[in-house]
């Protein structure tokens, strides 16, 4: 390895620039903590011609992935260029060649992460990827190191900045969702196409990641349920607020009795709850552990060079590693089998908004209903809707099973005096407090 440690980028894009200048700006430290120099080598890219605002020798650039992965002077590959398909395709190519990798792809771990990791090991690799859930907060090392000793619980996470951001525009300046999702695409947080910011997908990409390591057993994307919040209206997040609650998009991951649920959806938050109050594009990762209680790790989700820091400290630790002489075994593997919980096993509070007949005895009728199912009430609200001739009733429900609120919901679309159900939301945490 000498005093030079040569690296492949794959991608030059906004997060591989990133990691560029953090290399270039942070070398002394670099040096100081590793006793080399650390070079970025060579870099794949699309297009050649392509203006870059980076400092770097154009010669390095290559369309062709051989150039990178075949480079026997190159120990180290950082993927940065996204997808699925031709990443999987490098880095199971840089493992044959016996080079580390790092990389940002969420989709990509999300996906075959157990696959990689263990053709990592099989060639006695690292393979890091901090950076793919939350940017810049180092939740993985977090989870896998900081919290090694402990037996964790619960993870919730605001695992998307696009949505939050949405979300806190909505809630605090009553900004249209099409306007905010507007503005978050012009500031850079959303993916090119926002489908899967607003509908979930890329935060259940992330809590099936998180899940993973917190738990130890081999998440899939398909066990993570998903609701997005691309049907929030404004008359919802107005009731939050006067009950006492934010509404934010809720990675949450519980793991007891050695059964897992795991979801991603618009979940009403007690104002007092450490989610609620990050707002704008920022994430946290909130992880309650048996004997260290509650702990919120809080910070950039994304963005140029926070996200190349988690990446550059990720290089940072597969380097140690390689002086040790311990590559290849960076995270265990799954030490349980995974059965998810089914809905009889999932306790939440529930939020529901109903438009009712405006007539006499419907509320006693709704009660009825719930009362039958043993769940209680722990907030009503009651508005008429004069013009229409109907009323609006808003109820919070005390902690039961998602199989009883589910029966609920079924029942009151059969009650005559129910015109439609608005909306119903998980809700989180006591606003009474
Ligand atoms: P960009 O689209 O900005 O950059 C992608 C780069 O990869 C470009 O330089 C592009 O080349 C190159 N590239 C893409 N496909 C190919 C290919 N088939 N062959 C050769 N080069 C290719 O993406 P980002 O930098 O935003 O994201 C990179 C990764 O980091 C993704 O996996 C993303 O999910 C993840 N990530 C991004 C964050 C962010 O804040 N942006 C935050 C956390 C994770 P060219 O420049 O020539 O077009
Ligand atoms: N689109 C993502 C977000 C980028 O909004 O959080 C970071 O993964």
């Amino acid at each position: 390895m000498g005093n030079k440690i040569s690296i492949g980028l794959l991608g030059l894009g906004v997060v591989g620039s990133g990691v560029i200048k953090l290399i270039e700006n942070h070398q002394e430290k670099l040096v100081h903590q590793l006793g080399a120099d650390v070079q970025v080598k060579s870099v794949l890219v699309r297009n050649l011609d392509k203006q870059r605002d980076v400092d770097l020798d154009r010669t390095f650039l290559t369309t062709n992935p051989d150039d990178v992965l075949n480079d026997p002077e190159i120990d180290l590959i950082i993927e940065v260029m996204g997808g699925i398909d031709e990443a999987r395709e490098y880095i199971l190519k840089a493992f044959s060649a016996k080079k580390h990798v790092v990389t940002a792809n969420k989709d990509l771990v999300a996906l075959h992460g157990p696959e990689l990791q263990k053709a990592a090991r099989k060639n006695k690799c690292d393979f890091y990827y901090e950076a793919s859930v939350a940017g810049g907060i180092p939740i993985l090392r977090g989870i896998t190191e900081g919290l090694s000793s402990d037996r964790i619980r619960k993870v919730m996470g605001i695992v998307n900045g696009t949505t939050n951001y949405i979300l806190t525009k909505m809630d605090q300046e009553g900004l249209s969702y099409e306007v905010a999702l507007k503005q978050a695409q012009e500031l850079g947080f959303a993916e090119a196409d926002p489908t899967s910011d607003v509908e979930g997908l890329d935060a259940a990409r992330k809590m099936a990641i998180l899940a993973r390591l917190s738990f130890s057993m081999d998440v899939d994307l398909e066990d993570v349920e998903v609701k997005g919040i691309s049907d929030i209206s404004l008359d919802d997040l107005k009731y939050a607020s006067q009950l006492g609650y934010t509404m934010k998009l809720i990675g949450y991951a519980d793991f007891r009795d050695r059964q897992l649920e795991v979801n991603v959806q618009p979940t009403m938050l007690a104002k007092n709850h450490p989610l609620a109050s990050v707002s704008d594009e920022y994430n946290a990762v909130y992880v309650y552990g048996d004997a260290v209680g509650e702990t919120m790790f809080y910070g950039p989700g994304a963005g140029s060079l926070p996200t190349a820091t988690a990446i550059t400290s990720d290089v940072v630790s597969v380097i140690k590693n390689m002086l040790l002489g311990v590559t290849g075994s960076q995270y265990v593997d799954p030490h349980f089998n995974k059965e998810l919980k089914e809905s009889d096993k999932c306790f939440g509070q529930f939020y529901v908004r109903l438009h009712v007949k405006d007539e006499v005895g419907v509320f006693s009728r709704i009660s009825a209903l719930f009362n039958e199912l043993n769940i209680s009430f722990k907030r009503i609200l009651q508005n008429p809707i004069i013009k229409h001739e109907k009323a609006e009733i808003i109820v919070v429900t005390h902690q039961t099973s998602l199989e009883n609120f589910q029966t609920a919901l079924n029942h009151l679309n059969d009650l005559d005096a129910v015109m439609e159900t608005k909306s119903y939301y998980k809700v989180e945490g006591d606003a009474e407090k």
